[in-house]
């Protein structure tokens, strides 16, 4: 079994790597296989619309030359995905974007390759704009026929500078929360 789980932050090992961490040690410690991917300094560029996924269904997206694909190879190969982005200008980052609407079309053209592999979202904010960014970033598992998670509040945390985020003990119980519940959710569907 294993988990994947994306950062979306342009900003790498910041405050949304942390929480994503907090989310993966009790999925780790269930001994479930982890993999955390940074999108920070990685070439990713938006969907071209121009719907080769639909008509060669490869499960490929047919630009090639930056990071997506392998992204895709990743979720393909887990049976958890966690997307974690920080809230810029109240919703994901610009590379984040890239990867739901990419991976997103893909997955849809090939007909649900993402269909009941467990899901969750983790976002953190400086001060708010947290539940937009939560929400979007939910849309790619509801669309996708992904299987949800809760934990004890809406998966965000609070921090501006790297590492702030620490000193937020309630978002880091939520995300261990949030780990727990998706290791024995995983397990049940084993
Ligand atoms: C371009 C940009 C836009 C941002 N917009 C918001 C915002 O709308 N609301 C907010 O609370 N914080 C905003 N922030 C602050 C980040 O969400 C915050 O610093 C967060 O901790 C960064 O996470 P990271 O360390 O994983 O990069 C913004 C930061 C940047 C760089």
């Amino acid at each position: 079994m294993k988990v994947v789980a994306f950062n979306g932050s342009a900003r790498r090992d910041g405050n949304t790597a942390t929480l994503l961490n907090c989310v993966l040690d009790p999925i780790r410690n269930e001994g479930i296989e982890t993999e955390l991917f940074q999108l920070a300094g990685e070439k990713i560029r938006g969907c071209t619309a121009c719907y080769t996924c639909f008509k060669k269904r490869d499960q490929r997206c047919s630009v090639e030359d930056d990071v997506l694909n392998g992204c895709i190879e990743k979720m393909i190969g887990a049976d958890g995905i966690i997307l974690g982005s920080p809230v810029y200008f109240s919703n994901v980052t610009t590379e984040m974007k890239a990867l739901i609407d990419r991976a997103g079309l893909v997955g849809i053209a090939n007909g649900g390759m993402y269909r009941r592999k467990v899901g969750a979202a983790v976002t953190v904010a400086r001060r708010a704009g947290s539940i937009h960014t939560f929400d979007s970033l939910n849309h790619f598992f509801f669309i996708s026929q992904m299987i949800v998670p809760g934990s004890r509040y809406w998966n965000v945390g609070f921090g501006r500078e790297k590492g702030e985020v620490e000193k937020d003990q309630e978002g880091i119980d939520i995300m261990k929360t949030l780990g727990e519940n998706m290791a024995w959710l995983l397990k049940k569907l084993a």
